[in-house]
């Protein structure tokens, strides 16, 4: 009797074993493991509110009608330059990478690198200029980039959480991001400490040596000759804004070339073009006026190597003046 006992004991012992171990089995090959690990705070809700917050996405990219950024391409539907929104965008550009490099590719693979390796793949007319949101100053974590391209899936797709995390590229991002926090930040280091007050009304004040609210907007004061800065510390590092300021023409942002106009008149007018259709360009000058030009009036229109910001803060500002302003800058985000 005891024997029956401890025999249907073991006997059960042994099936849920089995059951246990066909369970792990099924959900490794399906890659369902790992969806039920990620599970919490994984979801293409939770990557909505990272696309439109903490991720910075929206700095850069809008999304259909929503948003109105546009240094990276629009992951929605915008008329005939994307028909396709991210969701299906996603496997047309994978079937292009395969095409070109000779390695499969899935759709998910493409989502994943996008962050791992913004530039295995520039969108033609865009600049490779897309940061690593795993890297600071962004420093998204594995799981939240998880959650944004559950996002970016729903635009026109469907998410699929085994898809991405069985992607190659998650596992190296994943191993990467660990790696790097271990490693000490390489951050340049300003040599005083500023004081970001200061560096605020040296900002806002158009009287200043160093007026750079009259081409940029910081909340919602200043002018829109250069790019937005609101944001400016959460999406670029020290070193890049340090540059931007002493050599502005280094690096151009994109969408905010400089051009210059000859009119038939003989006249020179140069600026920023924020506007151009059929019969008018539009210009955005150093002082932030905008001129529209007729085309049957321009002669020549050529693009600049110079940036319309100028290139003299460095003489102007004093080392001071210029951490005040870092300092300033270092709270935008
Ligand atoms: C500083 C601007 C900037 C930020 C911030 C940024 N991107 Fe981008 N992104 C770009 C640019 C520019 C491109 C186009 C160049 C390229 O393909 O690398 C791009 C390309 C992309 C593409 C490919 C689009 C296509 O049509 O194939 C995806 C997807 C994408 N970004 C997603 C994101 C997500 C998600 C975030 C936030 C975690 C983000 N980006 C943050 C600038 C940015
Ligand atoms: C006359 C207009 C003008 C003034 C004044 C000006 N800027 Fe700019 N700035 C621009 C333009 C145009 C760009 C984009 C072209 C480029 O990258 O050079 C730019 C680019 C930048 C960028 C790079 C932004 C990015 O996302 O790539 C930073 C940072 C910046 N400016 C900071 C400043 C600061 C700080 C000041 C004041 C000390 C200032 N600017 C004054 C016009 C101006």
């Amino acid at each position: 009797m005891q024997n029956a006992f401890l025999r249907a004991a073991i006997f059960t012992v042994l099936l849920c074993a089995v059951y246990i171990y066909i369970g792990e089995v099924i959900t490794e090959i399906s890659g369902g493991a790992k969806t039920a690990a990620t599970a919490a705070g994984v979801s293409a809700e939770a990557g909505e509110t990272i696309f439109w917050g903490k991720g910075k996405c929206h700095t850069c990219h809008s999304l259909g009608e929503q948003g109105s950024a546009i240094r990276g391409p629009n992951l929605g539907v915008d008329g005939s330059r994307f028909p396709l929104p991210i969701g299906l965008r996603a496997e047309e550009r994978a079937k292009e990478l395969s095409q070109k490099t000779g390695k499969p590719m899935t759709a998910a693979d493409y989502l994943v690198q996008t962050h791992f390796e913004p530039g295995a793949y520039v969108v033609t007319g865009y600049k490779n200029e897309m940061p690593p949101a795993w890297k600071p100053p962004i420093n998204l974590k594995a799981e939240e980039l998880l959650a944004v391209d559950l996002y970016l899936q729903s635009q026109g797709g469907e998410p699929n959480v085994g898809a991405l995390t069985n992607s190659p590229y998650f596992g190296q991002m994943k191993k990467a991001a660990e790696s790097r926090k271990a490693a000490p930040a390489e951050a340049f280091k300003p040599y005083l400490k500023g004081d970001p007050g200061k560096g605020q009304a040296i900002f806002f004040d158009p009287d200043s040596k160093a007026p750079c609210a009259k081409c940029h907007t910081v909340g919602d004061k200043g002018g829109k000759v250069g790019p937005e800065l609101t944001n400016v510390a959460g999406t670029r590092d020290l070193p890049y804004i340090v540059q931007s300021i002493l050599e502005p023409s280094a690096e151009i942002a994109s969408g905010f070339e400089p051009y210059l106009v000859v009119t038939k008149g003989g006249e020179f007018i140069s600026g920023v073009k924020k506007a151009e259709d059929e019969q008018s360009v539009t210009l955005a000058d150093t002082e932030g006026a905008l001129r529209k030009i007729p085309k049957n009036n321009i002669e020549k229109m050529v693009q600049q190597k110079k940036s319309v910001m100028p290139d003299n803060f460095r003489e102007l500002l004093t080392v001071d003046e210029f951490h005040d302003l870092l300092a300033f800058l270092e709270t935008l985000k």
